[in-house]
């Protein structure tokens, strides 16, 4: 696995160092497959990214969205991520629909809805039940209390291994999410992480030891490529490096 934390100067140039990585990899997977695989992450951090991307021309037909978490509201509330991005982003270029997978929010049970939106992956990348897709890219955030997509502290979501999907839980509010495992199939995934606010957690989440429980962000450890993208506001404490660990 390929670690490398990055400390840029500012949210813009954290955004601009995202926007690059996800144009290379957008472009090495359509050029080796014909098609990339993306899972979006929520909050408000990413949201400029997901704005620069409507000028950069790609060829939205060959790209594939998912979320990597949402929050158990339609998608025309104004807290839902996947009706962030459409406005961002997806709205502005035409997105095909049939390349857009959004998390199911409108089961009663949230439970079936995940159950659901597993089902939808396990057919889109023809994986039999047990098995992990490796998507292209996995886009993150972290909360300032070390949570990550929907796996928040304490939470049973965190000790899901064996789906894809499960349902999160902040405090009493039922979220999709993907599970850590699924996060780690993943061929890059990209942490964004911009302000003081996210310290604490970025100390954490870097400390020699820790708890994954208290931490949720320590779970993700990908087989392959891992990037932390910090700004200089949340990661003043954190040194910049790039470690290669061997398989
Ligand atoms: C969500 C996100 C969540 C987010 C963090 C950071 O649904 O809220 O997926 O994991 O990435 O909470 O959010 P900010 O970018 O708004 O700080």
């Amino acid at each position: 696995m390929k670690k490398i934390v990055e400390v840029l100067i500012d949210k813009t140039a954290l955004i601009q160092k995202s926007l690059d990585i996800f144009l290379e990899k957008a472009q090495a997977a359509i050029a080796e497959r014909g098609v990339f695989t993306v899972a979006l992450a929520g909050g408000n951090t990413p949201k400029p990214l997901y704005e620069a991307i409507v000028t950069q021309g790609l060829p939205w037909q060959k790209i594939h969205i998912f979320w990597g978490d949402e929050r158990y509201v339609p998608p025309d509330h104004p807290d839902s991520n996947q009706g962030m991005a459409r406005h961002a982003w997806l709205d502005q270029v035409g997105f095909p629909e049939t390349n857009v997978h959004p998390m199911p929010t409108d089961e009663a049970d949230p439970a079936l809805a995940a159950q659901k939106y597993e089902a939808h992956l396990q057919t889109f990348f023809q994986i039999p039940p047990g098995q992990f897709p490796a998507l292209d890219l996995v886009l993150l955030g972290i909360g300032d209390d070390g949570h990550t997509a929907s796996l928040f502290p304490f939470t049973e979501a965190l000790k899901v291994h064996d789906r894809l999907i499960t349902v999160g839980n902040k405090d009493g509010q039922p979220r999709i999410t993907f599970t850590a495992p699924l996060i780690n199939q993943a061929k890059t995934v990209v942490f964004l992480v911009a302000g003081a606010s996210k310290q604490l957690a970025l100390a954490e989440i870097f400390a020699e030891n820790g708890d994954a429980n208290h931490c949720p962000a320590r779970l993700i450890q990908p087989q392959e490529e891992l990037w932390w993208l910090l700004d200089q506001s949340a990661g003043k404490q954190v040194q910049p490096s790039i470690v290669e660990i061997s398989a």
